[in-house]
C-alpha cells in the first residue's frame, strides 16, 4: 500500500531523516513513535510532498510518488491530518468538512458526512460553529473528519493526541481505531507511546532520524529499550 525506502530529508545542509524504510499494508494501523526532533513530522511531510528536498523513494500502491507535489499526492487519495490540526479557523464546521471533499466528483459526499457525524456526534451539533472556537479535542475530531471526507485510501496523522487531556486522547484513539477497522489504513505519528502501541497493529520507533526498533505493537510494549526509554519503566 505505502512503501517508503531509504528516505532522507534535509533542511539545507542539515539532514533530519537519515534513510528510513517503512511500510503500511492494506487495513493496517501503524504508528511511528519517537521523541521531539526525531524526524517524525519531516518523514510525513516528505511522504505527502510538502517538502521536496528528499532522497529515497515513496510508493503508493506501486506507483512512485517521490517528490510529487502535495496537491497531486492529495489527488491520489492520501489524506493528511497535520500536526496542530490546522482547521480553517474562520470557517464553520460544515465548511471545513466540505473542504475535505473538494477534489471529489462522486455522489457520496453527503453519505460520508453522515459517517463523520456517526463517529463524532458533537460535530453535527456544531455545524455552524466557527472552527477556531471549537475545543482542542473537537478541532482534532474535525481535522480527522475532514480527512475522511476526502474518501482517502490511506490517512497519515501527525500527533493527534498533542495538547489534549488524557480522557480526550483515549476517545480520539478509539475513533482512530474505528476508522481503521472500517478499512482505511493509517500511519499515525505519536509521542504517546503507550496509547499509540495499544491501538496500532505495528510500530516503528524513530530516534535521531533513524528507525531504532520496529515490530508488532505487542512485542514493542514488551521491548526492554521501549519500556525504559518511552514508557518510563525501571527494571
Ligand atoms: N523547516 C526546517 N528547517 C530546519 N530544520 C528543521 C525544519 N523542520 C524541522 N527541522 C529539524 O529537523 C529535525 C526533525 O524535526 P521534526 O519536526 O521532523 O521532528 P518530530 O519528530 O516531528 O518532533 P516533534 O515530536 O517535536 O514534533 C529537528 O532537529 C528540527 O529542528
Ligand atoms: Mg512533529
Amino acid at each position: 500500500m505505502l512503501t517508503v525506502k531509504n528516505l532522507e530529508v534535509s533542511y539545507g545542509a542539515i539532514r533530519a531523516v537519515h534513510g528510513i524504510t517503512l511500510n503500511v499494508e492494506a487495513g493496517e494501523l501503524v504508528t511511528l513513535i519517537g521523541n521531539n526532533g526525531a524526524g517524525k513530522t519531516s518523514t510525513l511531510k516528505a511522504i505527502t510532498g510538502v517538502i521536496s528536498n528528499v532522497k529515497g523513494s515513496v510508493e503508493l500502491n506501486g506507483e512512485n510518488i517521490t517528490k510529487m507535489p502535495s496537491d497531486k499526492i492529495a489527488a491520489k487519495k492520501m489524506a493528511m491530518v497535520p500536526e496542530g490540526r490546522r482547521v480553517f479557523a474562520g470557517m464553520n464546521v460544515r465548511e471545513n468538512l466540505e473542504m475535505g471533499a473538494y477534489l471529489r466528483r462522486d455522489s457520496e459526499v453527503q453519505q460520508d458526512m453522515e459517517k463523520v457525524f456517526t463517529l463524532f456526534p458533537v460535530l453535527k451539533e456544531r455545524l455552524k460553529q466557527q472552527a477556531g472556537t471549537l475545543s482542542g479535542g473537537e478541532q482534532q475530531m474535525l481535522a480527522i473528519g475532514r480527512a475522511i471526507m476526502a474518501k482517502p485510501q490511506i490517512i497519515l496523522m501527525d500527533e493527534p493526541s498533542l495538547g489534549l487531556a488524557p480522557i480526550v486522547v483515549e476517545s480520539i484513539f478509539e475513533s482512530i481505531k474505528n476508522i481503521n477497522l472500517q478499512g482505511i489504513p493509517i500511519l499515525m505519528v505519536e509521542q504517546n507511546v503507550f496509547l499509540a502501541l495499544n491501538v496500532a497493529d505495528r510500530g516503528y520507533v524513530m530516534e535521531n532520524g533513524v528507525i531504532a526498533v520496529e515490530g508488532m505493537s505487542q512485542d514493542l510494549l514488551q521491548n526492554e529499550m521501549v519500556q525504559r526509554v518511552y514508557l518510563g519503566m525501571e527494571d
